[in-house]
């Protein structure tokens, strides 16, 4: 008897783990297991319907919140390794477990030390969608997320991003345009290698503080992982300025498919969460228009009305926009 209760057990365990094995391939960006139904589809997911601290959103300049106490983001300056997948869902870049230098993440709006642990690329087939994270409803073609995890009390990301101020969020705009950055230069190169579900491709020596762009103002709230299980742990970072990529790096990036060789499916572009409401969250910033004309009164105020107004981005950059590197998302209206 005892013995058949123990098989029944490892029998449903087994069968159990096959689910959520298969769970894990199963959510897409469309359809019946698109976005809307994360949350059906894994129990574990439910924040995905039920969360009212989600992300993405949409920033609304004239809301936002001046904060005179946030600091700049500390990144570190060393290179990293890893590889590049293509998941089926997004394109993916893991940094490598065993490298000995791993790239701390503090400072800004963070109260521990979080660690580098992979960059999720989302992107449009058109122009003029991509991006998950708005600007007063605008959509940049694409945004890189560079997340990390919280390594002061937590072991690695899996245990970490459904806790408590599990996750970081790095979110960088992706603008068509040139000169574009380098540095990106050394993942968009293997977009060939990774065209089909499930392929990868090792990158060496990526400076993942090159990728960020030259600026230390930034928007900051509090949301969640816009992957499921959508896990309220995550504090955001978004820079005030877009990176670059050129029209034929897109290119190789839309010709990433969702599936095998053998059934490619649709392309992996317009892996997009939709925005969700913001329920009352404030969103900040360090962007302080003042400064220049503060004069007399050094005292940092919260309540000075900056009113911020969000930049109108043409289709596409080109080198006839010679100050390119000094386009803001965020300027004063
Ligand atoms: C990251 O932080 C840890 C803990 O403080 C430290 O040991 C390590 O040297 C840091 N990495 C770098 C590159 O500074
Ligand atoms: C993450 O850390 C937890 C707690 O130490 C451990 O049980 C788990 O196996 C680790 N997961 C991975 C993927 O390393």
């Amino acid at each position: 008897m005892r013995r058949w209760a123990l098989l029944i057990l490892t029998l449903i365990c087994v069968s159990v783990k096959d689910i959520s094995g298969s769970w894990e391939e199963w959510w897409t960006y469309d359809g019946i297991s698109g976005p809307g139904f994360w949350g059906l589809i894994n129990p574990q997911w439910s924040m995905c319907n039920k969360g009212r601290r989600q992300s993405p959103i949409n920033v609304e300049p004239d809301k936002l919140l001046f904060d005179p106490w946030l600091r700049d983001i500390q990144f570190d300056k060393h290179k990293v390794s890893g590889v590049l997948h293509n998941t089926g869902q997004s394109l993916v870049f893991r940094v490598e477990k065993d490298s000995k230098h791993q790239v701390n993440i503090s400072g800004g709006p963070l109260s521990y030390r979080y660690q580098f642990e992979e960059i999720y690329f989302h992107y449009g087939l058109e122009d003029n969608r991509g991006a998950e994270h708005q600007i007063d409803k605008h959509t940049f073609p694409g945004e890189i997320q560079l997340y990390g995890f919280n390594k002061e009390l937590y072991h690695n990301m899996s245990e970490a991003q459904h806790k408590s101020q599990g996750v970081v969020g790095i979110s960088l705009m992706v603008q068509i345009g040139e000169p574009t950055n380098k540095e990106l230069r050394l993942i968009t190169s293997a977009f060939n290698k990774v065209i089909y579900r499930g392929s990868s491709f090792p990158i060496k020596h990526l400076p993942l503080s090159s990728l960020l762009p030259s600026t230390q103002q930034y928007l900051t709230y509090e949301g969640s992982t816009t992957h499921p299980g959508c896990w309220e742990t995550a504090v955001w970072v978004i820079f005030n300025k877009p990176i670059y990529i050129s029209k034929q790096e897109m290119y190789a990036l839309r010709r990433l498919m969702q599936g095998s060789q053998l059934t490619p499916k649709a392309p992996l572009g317009n892996n997009a969460r939709p925005v969700q409401p913001l329920h009352y969250r404030t969103v900040r910033t360090n962007i302080n228009f003042n400064k220049i004309s503060q004069g007399t009164s050094n005292c940092p105020d919260m309540y000075r009305n900056m009113h911020y107004t969000a930049t109108q981005w043409p289709r596409e950059h080109s080198m006839r926009y010679r100050s390119i590197e000094d386009l803001e998302m965020l300027s004063p209206a």
